[in-house]
């Protein structure tokens, strides 16, 4: 096994499927349920505002019902241990990482426990509904909506994100599918600065040639073996 001295990490939503929260594109996904552009576009929120927060105050009480997995708890002892340079990325808008101990996640896509002021700017920890329009605790407006972002929204963090695989000599991609861009493009961005890439998924995904390995199988399984494998390097 390699040492490595800098590794970036991108999860999706399959790290915390076996936590029981749905995914987006399996057969039960969620996006079975809505049509994206209804409950993830800005023109969905314009059209049916209340739609969007019933939406989002859903998956907000089903991530607070949660419990991170060994998936999780793996990472946050990587984030312990690991000596050398560790960014941990996720799309995913649960608090897992965190609650599996991880201290330093960004999460690109937003999260389903902040609220964000649209009167203010202000973002705010959240864990009540939103549907009834509660007013922001900065600004008194009643204006705040989920702080995720919607498709034709861009991401977060993404001049960080793109310095930190300029760097990294390991790139890793867990439980996603490589359907959505520009996460979807992180491995061919790690491998032209010279990355190692490894991809750990359930089935093999859009992205799978891009990647110098694939391991299949469970979440659970892959990521303390392999964060096993690293801390023993
Ligand atoms: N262990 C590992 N991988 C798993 C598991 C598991 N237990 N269960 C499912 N997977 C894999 C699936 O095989 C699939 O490749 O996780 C991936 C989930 O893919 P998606 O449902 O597309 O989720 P994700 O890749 O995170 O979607 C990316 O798309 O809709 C937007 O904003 C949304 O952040 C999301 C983004």
């Amino acid at each position: 096994m390699a040492v490595y001295r800098n590794i970036v990490i991108l999860t999706g939503a399959g790290i915390s499927a076996e936590s029981g929260l749905r995914t987006f594109r399996a057969d039960d996904g969620l996006w079975e349920d809505h049509p994206v552009e209804e409950v993830a576009t800005p023109e969905g929120f314009a059209r049916d505002p209340d739609l969007v927060q019933r939406f989002y105050d859903e998956r907000r009480a089903q991530v607070l019902a949660a419990e991170p997995n060994a998936a999780h708890r793996a990472l946050g002892r990587l984030e312990r241990e690991f000596t050398g340079e560790l960014l941990l990325v996720t799309q995913n808008i649960d608090d897992l990482h965190e609650r599996g101990g991880a201290s330093s996640v960004l999460h690109m896509h937003g999260e389903a426990l902040s609220a964000w002021c649209r009167a203010c700017d202000a973002r705010h920890l959240w864990q009540g509904t939103l549907r009834d329009g509660p007013a922001c605790p900065t600004c008194g407006e009643a204006a705040m909506r989920p702080d995720i972002v919607w498709f034709g929204e861009m991401p977060y963090q993404m001049e960080r994100i793109f310095a930190a695989l300029a760097e990294a000599d390991l790139f890793v991609s867990i439980g996603t599918s490589g359907a959505v861009y520009p996460a979807a493009g992180f491995v061919q961005q790690a491998a032209d600065h010279g990355a190692r890439t490894l991809e750990l998924n359930l089935e093999r995904s859009a992205g799978s040639h891009w990647f110098d390995e694939t391991r299949l199988g469970t979440a659970s399984t892959l990521v303390p073996q392999w964060v096993g494998e690293v801390l023993g390097a």
